[in-house]
This record gives structure tokens, sequence and C-alpha cells, in this order.
């Protein structure tokens, strides 16, 4: 008894599960019938203008080939109450199939027209009450037009019904058909003029469950809503409509049974919610447009997706479902041999085979995914925002003469600036996405924002380190050549100089979203695409750019130090005391540009030295400290950023004291009250340099 029932389940489970086969068809393309002997099939061949009287009732088999026939007609056959199988194959001139053209053959059980280059027309009951008739091929026939409504009929045994690479231009009306076949198979395939599955398209066809609708590389590009109303099928194979943009909510009202789902090679957007519930298997490869997928609570029976984001995989990795019921059938020994029942029934397993798998690039996880890292992004960039901006609020609004510090202070805060507007960026994506990244990753990664981005990141990155550079060098330029006024570094200069700067960080930036590298590849926007040679070579080129930079800042501040240490004048621990402002400022450099080498190297050299999921942690913790920390070591720290801070707030009415004293200091900072001319120069550039007050220092 249990192993009878087993048998059903077994059948049933496994024409349910079967994945669409391709072999169906190699019957029809390849060997031909295998049922028939091929020479026992009488040939109606080259030239014939009328069907020949006088061919033998007990033929079996008829093949109407190469014949000037231009009509098929009625009662052509009507003695041939054997004939079995009927070939109409390559008849150059042959218009239409007429009117019952096959009734009367109560053998009737195959059909194939094939190849007939003029054929226009298949006429009202052409196939109807045949009682032995399981299939229909229809094939390569570019000029078939239309298929009259009442062509087929009462064809209660059909299990194949083959219409393909036709010109049909409206989907063939099958709602006469009735079949109560097992085993259905309707195939409808390159047919590129039809556009649209109507309403109630299958109803009618077979009362049985259909085990295929293949709709395979049509020009279907909607398909209706109720197109299955009334229809119980296991497969629906949907792939290589390529404008198919449109599945209705409710095409599957009325349908039920639905296992296996193919939209491989669409553009849908979107799946009826309503079909989602019964499906085993979807597959989706190469449906760029599907970016979301609903909730995965809604897939309850899946067990098989391919799909064409890895990152939608993601949503089935930790997918919680209720284990299904487990059954006494389970503990019979052959239970195991049908994997399909086995997983519907007794499987504790959960899992759903998904492809294509996350890579190293995409991982399973939220943009910022600790809670930590999502809390810091924010106060990092905000500190970044605000303090650069404050920086070039001060800056641009200050009424003292534009110098040339000044000039690159606000270029400085400018990038840095860029670097919060990246950084909040990537916050507010990560808090809109939280919890559901997956979904959003192809449209983000892919989209506007992210190239954005990471426009922005690269620019201000580039932008930073290179004004960083200008900056340093223009304080030891100074200090150097503090008594040579003719070798002093004009605005023009470093007019010419920022203009340098930015055509080269807006080249930077730009290059990843012209192909070279690409922003896309990650989550967090940078470019860390190194597929091609050229991508390599981008990457590599700015890491060793941003190294040169650093060891140009580094070697600046010796210099400077070992020029500050000559004059004997200066008070020892002012001493040590400089050496530590330099060790800071060189310290931060190094810490922002060592996380970026690292997954620089580590990318280019495609050594997997760091995962993406370490490179996020790095990028929040390190990469933006520049950003964060400039405004204070080179402006709020500084006397002057101090006094013209000051000076601008008295013109709105706040810190009128402080103001005043600011003042009163300018002014005699202009009789300079130290000893040497060239000391005092250089103490007063490197009191700046150092972010020291003067005043008090020296
Ligand atoms: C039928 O008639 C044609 C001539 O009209 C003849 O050539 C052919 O052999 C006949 N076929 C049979 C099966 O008798
Ligand atoms: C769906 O099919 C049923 C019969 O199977 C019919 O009564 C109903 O009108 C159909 N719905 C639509 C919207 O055509
Ligand atoms: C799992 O089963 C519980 C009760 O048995 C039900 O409340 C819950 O909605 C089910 N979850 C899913 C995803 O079906
Ligand atoms: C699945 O779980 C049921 C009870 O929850 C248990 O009896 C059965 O042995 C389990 N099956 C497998 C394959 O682990
Ligand atoms: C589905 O994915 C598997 C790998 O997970 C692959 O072997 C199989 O060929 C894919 N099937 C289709 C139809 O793409």
């Amino acid at each position: 008894m249990v192993a009878v029932a087993l048998i059903m389940l077994m059948t049933k489970m496994a024409s349910a599960s079967m994945p669409g086969s391709e072999t169906d068809l190699k019957r029809r393309y390849g060997t031909g019938f295998p049922e028939l002997d091929r020479s026992s099939c009488h040939l109606v061949g080259f030239g014939v203008r009328a069907i020949p009287s006088n061919i033998s009732s007990n033929t079996q088999c008829l093949k109407i080939t190469q014949t000037h026939l231009a009509v098929k007609h009625n009662h052509q056959f009507t003695e041939k109450k054997h004939l079995f199988q009927s070939q109409i194959l390559q008849n150059n001139i042959l218009q239409s199939i007429g009117e019952s053209a096959f009734a009367g053959l109560p053998q009737l059980s195959d059909v194939w027209i094939s190849e007939n280059l003029a054929l226009e027309t298949i006429k009202a009951f052409a196939f109807s009450n045949l009682p032995k008739l399981t299939d229909i091929e229809i094939t390569k026939s570019k000029h078939l037009r239309s298929i009259h409504p009442d062509a087929f009929r009462n064809i209660v045994n059909l299990r194949r019904l083959t219409i393909s690479n036709t010109g049909l231009r409206i989907f063939p009306d099958l709602s006469k058909i009735h079949s109560a076949a097992q085993d259905f198979l309707f195939d409808l395939q390159d047919n590129i003029h039809i556009e649209t599955v109507p309403a109630n398209a299958f109803r009618g066809l077979c009362t049985k469950t259909i085990t295929e609708i293949r709709l395979t590389r049509n020009g279907i590009k909607e398909v209706a809503s109720d197109a299955f109303n009334g229809t119980k099928m296991y497969r629906l194979l949907l792939s290589g409509n390529e404008q198919l943009t449109h599945i209705s909510p409710d095409a599957f009202a009325g349908s039920s049974a639905l296992v296996m789902l193919d939209v491989s090679h669409t553009a849908v957007s979107s799946l009826p919610d309503s079909i989602l519930g019964g499906l085993r298997r979807l597959l989706a490869r190469s449906a760029y447009r599907l970016k979301e997928l609903p909730v995965v609570q809604r897939y309850t029976k899946l067990y098989v997706a391919n799909l064409t984001y890895p990152s939608h995989c993601c949503a089935f990795k930790n997918m919680h479902r209720n284990r299904s019921k487990w059954t006494s059938l389970c503990s019979h020994p052959q239970a195991k041999t049908i994997p399909a029942f086995f997983r519907e029934h007794c499987s504790n397993s959960t899992s759903i085979s998904c492809s294509p798998q996350p890579d190293s690039f995409n991982p399973c996880e939220d943009i910022m995914s600790p809670t930590p890292l999502r809390i810091l992004i924010w106060i990092i960039s905000v500190l970044a925002l605000l303090g650069n901006a404050m920086v070039l609020l001060v800056l641009l609004g200050s009424r003292s003469k534009l110098t040339v510090p000044r000039f690159l202070m606000c270029h400085l805060a400018f990038a840095d600036l860029c670097m919060g507007v990246y950084l909040v960026v990537i916050a507010t994506v990560d808090m809109l996405t939280h919890g559901r990244y997956y979904n959003h990753a192809v449209d983000w990664q892919t989209g506007f924002g992210c190239k954005a981005a990471g426009f922005f990141t690269v620019f201000a990155s580039e932008l930073s380190v290179f004004t960083l550079t200008a900056i340093t060098v223009e304080r030891w330029h100074t200090i150097t050549n503090a008594m040579r006024l003719d070798r002093k570094l004009r605005l023009r200069h470093a007019c010419i100089i920022m203009t340098i700067g930015w055509s080269f960080s807006l080249l930077a930036a730009l290059l990843p979203t012209v192909g070279v590298s690409s922003y896309g590849k990650v989550s967090i926007c940078l470019p860390m695409d190194v597929e091609s040679v050229v991508s390599q070579v981008y990457v590599v080129s700015l890491l060793i750019l941003n190294i040169l930079a650093f060891f140009c800042v580094c070697g600046c501040y010796l210099s400077i130090y070992l020029t500050y240490r000559k004059p004997s004048s200066a008070p020892a621990h002012a001493d040590t005391r400089v050496a530590q402002r330099m060790a800071v400022l060189i310290f931060t450099d190094f810490v922002c540009l060592a996380p970026i080498s690292f997954f620089a190297i580590s990318a280019a050299l495609k050594l997997p030295l760091i995962t993406v999921s370490d490179t996020k942690l790095l990028l929040v913790l390190f990469y933006p400290i520049n950003s964060c920390s400039n405004p204070f070591l080179y402006a709020f720290f500084t006397h002057t950023f101090r006094r013209d801070f000051f000076l601008l707030a008295a013109r709105f009415g706040l810190f009128k004291t402080q103001a005043q004293i600011y003042r009163t200091e300018t002014s005699s900072c202009q009789q300079p009250t130290w000893t040497s001319p060239k000391s005092s120069r250089v103490m007063y550039s490197l009191a700046n340099t150092l972010s020291l007050d003067g005043k008090q220092e020296f």
C-alpha cells in the first residue's frame, strides 16, 4: 500500500520537477519519426498538381513534398482509413491548408507541416474531430499569417502542439481543443510577430495539468491579465522574449500547479506575487531588469534559483522556512531514490541552491554591516562636513588679503568637504537599504548614485593629497627662501598649480566612469575593479602618485626641521614640540595613505590580502582621517585662522572681546619684535606651518 502511494507520488513529483528538456524536439529535427519506417511512407512528390486518386487505402504514411499543390483541400484523403501520419513538407506554392483538410482520417495521429514557404492560412476545421491525433507540428512557415479560430477543434488525444517559426501576429486560438491527454506540451517558439499572450489564452487547451507551456523566443512584449486563467501547468517558459517587459500581476489568476518558471533573457522587472508560493524552480538568467526580488518569505517551496545578479542569492542565504511536513512514507527505503519527493517531504534542509553565488567583492552584507561602523561613519562624515564647511566659510568670508596659503587652504577644505559628501551619501544609502541591501545592490551599484559617490571620493582624495603636498612644498619654499623676495611664490603660481591639481583629480575621478576600472564593483563605490590591464595600471598609478606625495611631504618637513634647528636661539623644549607637531602631520597623512595603498596593492596584484568587508572598516576608520583632521591641523589650531574666525564673527556681533584682542595683535605683528629679521620670518612661517601660536612659542 505504502509502495503504491509512493510510486504515485513519485510519478507526480518527477513530472512536476523534470527540467524543461530539449530532447523532445530532437525527435523532429533530428531523426524524423522513429515510430514508422521511412521507406514505407507514400511519397507524393515533385511537380504533382493534385493528390493522385490511386493511392492505396492501406497507406499509413503520406509524405507530400515539393509538389505544385496550391491548396490542401478537404476530403483529399477520405478513403485513407489507415492513414497514421501525414507530412507536408517544402511545398513552395502551397498557400493554405483548407477547410476540414484532414477530415475523415480516424487513425491520423501525427501531422507535420514544415518549410512550406508560401503557406499563409490554415482554415477552419483543418484539424477537427480527430480522435487519434496526438502530435501537430507547424513550423518554418514565415508567411503563415492566420490560423482560423476554429482550426483546432475537439482533438481529445492531442499531446503535443508545436507552432514555431511562423509569421503569426496573433496568438492562436486554442480554446476548442479540449484535449484530455496527460503530459501535454504546448510549444510556441520563434514567432517573432506574436506580441501578447491574451487573456484566457490556454483555457480549453487541456483538461489535465499541462506539463509544459513553452513560449520561448517569440516577440512577446506583454502577458495580459488572466492569460493563464483556467490553466493548470507545471512549467512555463517565457525565456528569450527579449522585449517582454510586463507580466500582469493578475496573469496567473485562475491558474494553478505552476512549479517552474523561466523568465531568462527577458526584460521583466517584477514577478507576479501570486505564483511565488508554489514555485520550486525559478530561472531568471540574464534578466537584467529584474533588479528587485519580492520578499523571500513568499518563496515557500523554492529550491533552485538561477538568477542574474549574485546579490539576489543573498536573500535566500539566511532564509528561515518552516520545515516541510515529515510523512511516514519517508521511512520507506525507496524514498531516498526519488530526490524530488524526498526534498519536498522528508528533508529537513531548507536550503535553496541559488546561482550565481555572491563573490568576494559583493559579500552578503549591508554596505556598513556592524552597527558600530554604521554609527562611526555618521560621526566622521558629519565632522568632516561641518569642519570643512566652517573652514571654507571663514576663509571666504574673511576680509583679509588672499594669500597663497589661504588660497591653498580653501582648496584643501573644499576637497575634504567632497570627501564628507561621499561619506554622507554612503551612510545615507546604507541607512535606506538597511537589512535588504541585496535587493538594492544592483540599482545602487549600476546606477548614477554610485558613480557620483565614487567620483566624489576619488576626486576628493586626489585633490586633498595634491593640495596637502602643495601646502607643504609652499611652506618649505617660504622658509628656505625666507630672505629671497624675488623667489616668493605668488598667487599666480598657486593658481597654475591648483589648475593642474584640479585637472589631475578630475581626470582620475572621471576615468572609472568611462570604463577604466569602475565604481560599481563594490557597494562602497571605490574603483576596485582591476579586471583589465588598463584598470590595473590606473589603480597602481594612483597608488604610486600617492606614495610619491607622501615622501615629498616627509622630505619637506625634514628639510624645514633642519632649517629650523640652525638658529640656536630657540629654546630646547620648542624643538621637541616642533618635532612632535611634524610627526602628527606626517602620521595622519600616513594613516590616511596606508589603507588606500594596502587595498590598492592587494587589488592590483589580485591577491586576496584583505576582504571587502575589512576594506570597509579601513575605509571608515582611516581613509577619511585626513578630511576630518585637516581642518584642525591646518586651520582651527592656527593663530591666523582663529583671528579670521573671530573677526568674521565680530561682524555678526559675536565674540567682540576676542576679536578686539586679535585686532590689537594684528597691528603689533606688523612690527615684529624679534631680533634678527631672518630668523623672525622663519619663525613666523614655521609657527604657521606647524600650527603653533607664534606669540606663545617664540
Ligand atoms: C497511380 O497512378 C499513376 C499514374 O496516374 C502511376 O504512375 C502510379 O504508379 C500509380 N500508383 C499506384 C500506387 O498504383
Ligand atoms: C476565467 O475562467 C473562468 C472559467 O474557467 C471564467 O468564468 C471567467 O470569466 C474567466 N475570467 C476572465 C477574467 O476571463
Ligand atoms: C511558520 O509556521 C508558523 C506556525 O506554524 C507560522 O506562524 C509562520 O507564519 C510560518 N512561517 C512561514 C514563513 O511560513
Ligand atoms: C526531520 O525531522 C523529523 C522530526 O522533526 C525527524 O523525525 C526526521 O528524521 C528528520 N529527517 C532528517 C532527514 O533529518
Ligand atoms: C542553474 O545553475 C546551476 C548551477 O548552480 C547550473 O549548473 C545550471 O546549468 C543552471 N541552469 C540554467 C538553466 O541556467
